[in-house]
């Protein structure tokens, strides 16, 4: 067995080897009607559940810090109705291109002028804008370990400090999502990845590091098939067959 199945079968014992033959199945995208019926957009059920769960309302400013290709960012320009601010950010230069097409093809036109495309790291929104958004959803990049896995199944190269690392990106978007949020403003934390590192470490670190500055809000129903864990919500395409992998979390700026 190599470091790549010991490690997950580390964490999810007699369930990984069901789980790891689900995220090779191809992911089950469903198509959503944008913007009253003006576009259809295909995406995982799952992301649009992630995306709404942000809580975005009409008027509010809101950031998608790492948002290309752009589906959850369409879902958060929907819940605007056509009223507030929305900044669509992405790094990667070729990501960012098609995140514009995104956006171009699917919102109708009398909607462009309340979204923006920029270019920042997003590390750096936090001293750029602080204390501006209502709402931020960091969808960060992550170990995407279906992705990997599509690619070579028996990942003999992987090695645990892939995810370490990942995970210490990811602690430092979040504490810059955190930053950029008014008191009382929302971060949504999410990921793709299978790896507790990514997900409930990343925000146990935060809640310990950024006592009294943050909460962890849990309030909502668990939707249908997915699981609870100590700090947000997880759906595993093994319960949900072509859903998922998507954990989020919901923190509250204090
Ligand atoms: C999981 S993907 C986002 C998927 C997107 N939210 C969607 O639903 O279509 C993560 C994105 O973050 C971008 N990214 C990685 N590091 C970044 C950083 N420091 N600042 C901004 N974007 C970053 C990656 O290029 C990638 O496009």
């Amino acid at each position: 067995m190599g470091e790549f199945d010991r490690f997950y079968s580390g964490i999810y014992g007699g369930r990984w080897s069901g789980l790891k033959a689900a995220l090779l199945e191809p992911a089950r995208k469903i198509e959503r009607l944008c913007f009253g019926g003006f576009s259809r957009y295909v995406l995982d059920a799952a992301s649009i559940h992630a995306a709404e769960a942000l809580g975005v309302r009409p008027g509010e400013r809101v950031l998608d810090a790492c948002a290309a290709p752009g589906g959850k960012t369409l879902v958060l320009l929907e819940a605007l109705d056509g009223n507030g601010e929305l900044v669509a950010n992405e790094l990667s230069s070729p990501r960012r291109f098609r995140l514009k097409q995104v956006i171009e093809d699917h919102v109708p036109p009398s909607l462009l002028g309340l979204v923006s495309v920029t270019a920042f790291d997003a590390n750096r929104f936090g001293l750029k804008k602080e204390g501006y958004f209502d709402r931020v959803l960091l969808d960060a990049p992550c170990s995407s370990e279906a992705h990997l896995l599509s690619e070579d199944p028996e990942q003999r190269s992987w090695k645990e400090s892939r995810t370490r690392q990942l995970a210490m990106r990811q602690y430092s978007l979040l504490c810059s999502a955190l930053l950029t949020v008014k008191r009382g403003g929302v971060v949504l934390y999410s990921t793709c990845s299978i790896s507790r590192l990514e997900n409930d470490g990343v925000i146990a670190r935060v809640l310990r590091r950024k006592e009294g500055l943050v909460r962890l809000d849990q309030e909502g129903q668990v939707p249908e098939g997915w699981e609870r864990t100590e700090h947000g919500l997880q759906a595993f395409p093994d319960k949900i067959p072509g859903v998922g992998p998507i954990y989020f979390s919901r923190l509250v700026r204090i």
